[in-house]
């Protein structure tokens, strides 16, 4: 349950309301936005205000700037492509405080939208600075927390405002906290979890919690070659987590020993995709690393070739194999809430003259099992995705995030929620009277 004030039961009418968003998007060289997604799930809440006839100021950080003004780094392309969402022109002041900041604040009429720059041109941000973070709040009457990607990080725009104005949660992170925290207390069940991502050391508790409470988990992407390695298993030149080996032994001990007691499933790749690098003119194959189980059978009586079943001291496993991809497939087939973060390949690599990238094929039969299959699975399960690369790849398919369930807007501040860990941005707002 979210017991914090939201913004439904705040009095926002006709005052001057500060809204920390998260517009930390991706712009390229040429300041164009690649994906507006965090904006655009921002705007529900602006609009409200809007239509109260509240005086909207929007504060946000944007990437890490290194040095005071680092330019490539400025929100402004986020005013204009918020003007442009919105059909009304956001002001947009190149200071987050000061008297010009001051200025444009006592200056906005009802409904007008003002944008101010990139708070982490301060290093007062980072350091939650009490002073910056009254210079932020000055001529504000409330507070609205809606940047739920960054409410993990407790800095002066986070923690530090809401101790000087009265505050509630906007409703992107009402939304965020309340889906994710749902799907982790109270999941439909059977609940899958499908985690992958380069790093085991990124998500130790996230595997610890999902290994706790789910009734099957499948690990992919560069992670699960830590703990095939663990398993003993040869992985090449594959990207390792040496120092997480301890980790992996540690997860699957406590997997294995809840798969002897429950109905449990905890899954590692069977067949891997690998390549002598990532450039997609490679040649692939695939190596069935459980040849002992499917290839003994294909191939009896004679012993199938060694190479077939072991990635080669120079490969690098770069995506699940088919058979794998199929198992998680038909998993989830028979799960009713899914949680997903992390791709199961390399998903970056594109493919040759428009052909289907390489090391994606695993990621698009997973996604293909969570929006229904053609071929007569009905099942469509509640899903909930996170991590950067996992929505990176089902931004890049035209159409696909519309049919999915909740696409979180969060990157650590989902891997947070998701291990159980408390978001000092949500801890810091005012609780639900
Ligand atoms: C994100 O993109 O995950 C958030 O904006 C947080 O950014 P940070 O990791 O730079 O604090």
């Amino acid at each position: 349950m979210f017991t914090k004030k939201t913004l439904l039961q705040a009095d926002a009418t006709g005052k001057t309301v500060l809204v920390r968003a998260e517009f930390d998007v991706p712009i390229n060289e040429f300041g164009v936005i690649t994906d507006d997604y965090r904006i655009r799930k921002t705007l529900p809440t602006i609009e409200h205000l809007r239509g109260l006839g509240a005086k909207v100021v929007l504060i946000s950080h944007l990437g890490r700037p290194k040095g005071a003004h680092d330019a490539h780094l400025s929100l402004a392309p986020v005013a204009q492509r918020l003007s442009d969402l919105l059909h009304h022109k956001v002001v947009f002041v190149d200071d987050c405080i000061g008297e010009k900041r001051d200025a444009a604040v006592r200056s906005l009429q009802p409904g007008d939208v003002l944008l101010l720059e990139n708070v982490r041109y301060y290093k007062e941000e980072e350091q939650n600075d009490a002073e910056f973070a009254k210079k932020l709040s000055k001529n504000c009457d409330l507070f609205v927390q809606d940047g739920f990607g960054v409410v993990h990080r407790p800095h002066a725009s986070i923690i530090g405002i809401p101790a000087v104005l009265p505050s509630c949660a906007g409703f992107l992170l009402t939304s965020e906290v309340t889906t994710i925290t749902d799907a982790l207390e109270a999941p439909k069940r059977p609940l899958a979890v499908v985690i992958g991502g380069a790093k085991i050391s990124d998500k130790i508790a996230v595997l610890k919690k999902v290994v706790e409470i789910a009734d099957y988990v499948a690990v992919v992407g560069a992670m699960a070659n830590t703990f095939l390695l663990a398993e003993g298993v040869a992985v090449g030149a594959s990207l390792v987590e040496k120092n997480a080996l301890h980790v992996a032994k540690e997860i699957l001990t406590i997997a294995y020993a809840k798969m002897q007691q429950q109905r449990f499933t905890f899954y590692l790749p069977q067949d891997v995709v690998v390549a002598k690098g990532t450039d997609n003119t490679l040649a692939t194959r695939v190596v069935d690393i459980s040849h002992h189980t499917w290839a003994d059978i294909t191939s009896y009586p004679k012993k199938p070739n060694k190479a077939s079943y072991t990635v080669a001291d120079d490969e690098l496993i770069l995506d699940i194999g088919p058979m794998s991809a199929s198992v998680i497939k038909g998993a989830i087939s028979q799960a009713s809430t899914v949680i997903w973060n992390g791709t199961a390949g390399v998903t970056e690599v594109v493919g040759l003259h428009g052909a289907a990238a390489p090391f994606s094929h695993g990621t698009r039969i997973i996604t293909e099992a969570l929006i229904g299959d053609k071929a007569g699975n009905k099942n469509v399960p509640f899903t909930m995705f996170g991590g950067g690369d996992t929505v990176g790849y089902v931004e890049s398919i035209s159409g696909l995030r519309e049919q999915l369930g909740h696409v979180s807007t969060g990157g650590g501040a989902s891997l947070d929620l998701l291990s159980g860990k408390q978001l000092p941005g949500v801890t810091a707002l005012q609780d639900a009277t």
